[in-house]
């Protein structure tokens, strides 16, 4: 294993989750109207997610000798709730990519696939989540055309 790949990858993962933190909790400060009941919650939800994966990758950085960041990346906002569900879906696909690619740089070490293994499988769920939701309201804004045309 290449201690110092591991280590950068890990820390992009690290940058990526401390964007999380702040777009997710962004996104639950901004949703207003009807649907904020429903996703206020849920964007909050999220923000703790990256908030506890954030935890679990700077605490394994230091582990392996290395410094954890404290930087984030710029954060995509908007006030459209379909935009902002897009947003997440992206967030969660880049995290799935980001932990597909550590999990191949830490190949032969057992623990460490494992550790990432089981953060790699809630990145996915965010995955199916974003896409499920989208796929609804998807169906939402059909039926509201179709109500429309007849
Ligand atoms: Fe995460």
């Amino acid at each position: 294993m290449d201690r110092a790949a591991i280590l950068n990858q890990l820390n992009e993962i690290l940058k990526h989750e401390w964007t999380g933190v702040a777009q997710y909790a962004q996104a639950s400060f901004l949703i207003e109207g009807p649907w904020r009941e429903v996703y206020a919650g849920k964007f909050e939800d999220d923000a703790k997610e990256s908030f506890k994966h954030a935890g679990l990758i700077g605490n394994k950085i230091v582990s392996l000798g290395g410094v954890p960041v404290a930087q984030r990346n710029e954060i995509k906002q908007s006030k459209n709730l379909r935009e902002v569900l897009e947003f997440s879906l992206a967030f969660e696909s880049k995290a799935v990519e980001m932990y597909s690619k550590a999990l191949e740089l830490a190949e032969g070490d057992r623990p460490l696939t494992i550790f990432l293994e089981d953060i790699l499988i809630e990145e996915q769920e965010g995955v199916e989540e974003y896409t499920k939701l989208l796929r609804e309201s998807e169906g939402a804004a059909q039926s509201a055309t179709a109500r429309k045309l007849g």
